[in-house]
């Protein structure tokens, strides 16, 4: 079982990293090797609908020499992917917006003449939030959004760890939170 964490957060010591911090230390426990990929260090355009992804069916394809190959090929040699981000209006931040948007077309080959595979089937995915509001108000309309991502991609979407960012003059991370990261890890490594 290999990982592939995609980290949303502009914030290298910010609320989404405290968070991941003991989901990584839990893998590493039990020796699963992953990679952590910070988005806001990449190079990503946004998708501009050329298509030119449909034309060969083994691979990329994309016409943008960015970053988004060297995230394709880390995608491709993972088993579980992470999605780790904060909120940011009810969605995910725009590097993790712009990344997805290529990968629903770079990785499914649905656009063209003929409906083809999607490059990525059967892969896992799981998100890790914060929000500034209770995660059923601040986090559902991402994972909403993400479980209809997944089933679009043929992907097996395996949950949610949210938690509250209860605002900046207050201490983000908490022994209930550090708690709750490494029993969603435990979690995911059950399944
Ligand atoms: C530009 C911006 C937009 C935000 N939008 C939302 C939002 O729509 N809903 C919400 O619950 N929290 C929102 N928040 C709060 C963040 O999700 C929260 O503070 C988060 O823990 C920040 O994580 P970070 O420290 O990893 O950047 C927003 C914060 C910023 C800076």
């Amino acid at each position: 079982m290999k990982y592939c964490i995609l980290m949303g957060s502009p914030r290298k010591s910010g609320n989404t990293s405290k968070l991941l911090k003991p989901f990584t230390e839990e893998l590493e426990l039990h020796k699963i090797k992953y990679d952590l990929i910070w988005l806001y260090d990449k190079h990503i355009e946004p998708c501009i609908a050329c298509r030119n992804c449909q034309k060969d069916w083994t691979i990329f394809g994309c016409r943008y020499s960015d970053d988004m190959q060297e995230i394709f090929d880390k995608i491709c040699d993972c088993d579980v992917i992470i999605l780790a981000t904060p909120i940011y209006s009810w969605y995910c931040t725009p590097p993790m917006k712009s990344m997805l948007d290529r990968l629903v077309y770079g990785m499914n080959k649905y656009y063209g003449d003929e409906k083809g595979p999607s490059l990525w089937k059967g892969k896992k995915l799981a998100i890790i939030t914060t929000c500034g509001y209770r995660p059923e108000k601040g986090a559902d309309l991402f994972e909403e959004g993400i479980k209809r991502y997944c089933k679009h991609s043929q992907l097996k979407y395996i949950g949610m760890l949210a938690e509250r960012d209860p605002g900046y003059k207050s201490t983000f991370i908490t022994d209930d939170k550090i708690e709750h990261s490494k029993l969603f890890a435990q979690q995911l490594i059950s399944l």
